[in-house]
């Protein structure tokens, strides 16, 4: 086990959780206002890591709140209305009169946008018996393992991603694809820009590590026709997500995730439908990628 262990570290203890990425994060409460060397750790800890995991934790969304803070602005989903209380906070609820789940295919947070998310911190408030687990794929490797000859072709390609009516929704919009699902609220998102061309290869602003930039939001390649650019799309996806990519977390009330969509997707897995699932899901900003 020790090899598993990410040490160096003074406050907090690390241990992967999976080959491709993941680890548990322990010896920290959240709830408290926490001193910059332990946030320094952490950041640490999620560079290393690409998503890491935290037991046990008791947060209220103010809590929740004061910690994401400490990592930038909060991000203001374009599509989905927040908490009535804490519209930074989205409450994300399935219940067994819903038949679908919310961010149920691979993406990676807010790809549509000019500015896509930076990270994104979900906390479980009630978790199924057994189901409702999320995974999530390391998007450096994805882009590693290929040959040297695709990352050339693809180096320079550009992805245009789309906010609405995207591959998961069976062509139909939001508000369409949302009508029967009783327990969150879909908003329009105004002026918000939700048609944005990304660089497909990126290069992660802290690591200077280069990612294949692609979720289920992007559905053609600049200058190129929606036709032209699906078998490339569909084998990037496929690609990304084999089994040897990702890693996969088995929620209890009071775990917290925090991912770096920089460089991951994440697949909420709809397998629970007689039971409750909500969670608190707080997103914050990231930069214009390069
Ligand atoms: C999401 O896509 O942010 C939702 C993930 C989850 O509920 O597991």
């Amino acid at each position: 086990m020790t090899a598993l262990r990410n040490s160096g570290f003074r406050h907090i203890e690390v241990e992967r959780i999976a080959g491709a990425l993941g680890a548990e994060v322990r010896g920290v409460d959240l709830g408290q206002d926490l001193p910059d060397e332990v946030i320094a750790e952490i950041r640490q800890a999620l560079l290393d890591n690409l998503v890491i995991f935290f037991r046990d934790q008791t947060l209220t969304p103010e809590t929740q709140l004061r910690f994401a803070r400490r990592w930038g602005e909060i991000h203001l989903h374009p599509y989905m209305q927040g908490m009535d209380d804490y519209p930074e906070v989205l409450e994300i609820v399935k219940t067994p009169q819903d038949k679908k789940n919310f961010g149920g295919s691979w993406h990676s947070d807010q790809m549509f946008t000019a500015q896509p998310a930076m990270g994104t911190m979900l906390y479980a408030v009630e978790v199924p018996r057994a189901g409702g687990d999320t995974m999530w794929t390391n998007q450096y490797l994805a882009y590693e393992s290929l040959s040297e000859g695709m990352r050339r072709m693809l180096d320079p390609l550009k992805a245009v991603s789309r906010g609405d009516n995207f591959s998961s929704h069976d062509g139909k919009t939001r508000k369409e694809y949302y009508a029967d699902k009783i327990s969150m609220k879909v908003k329009d998102p105004g002026s918000t820009q939700t048609v944005t061309t990304h660089p497909l290869v990126r290069t992660h602003p802290e690591t200077g590590r280069r990612a294949l930039f692609i979720g289920g939001h992007v559905h053609r390649f600049e200058d190129m026709t929606e036709g032209e650019s699906r078998p490339l799309i569909d084998f990037l996806m496929q690609h990304s997500t084999r089994p040897e990519h990702t890693c996969r977390f088995r929620w209890r009330s009071g775990s917290l995730a925090f991912w770096d969509n920089r460089c991951t997707q994440h697949f909420a897995i709809n397998d629970y439908p007689a039971e409750t699932r909500i969670m608190h899901r707080i997103t914050i900003c990231g930069d214009t990628p390069f």
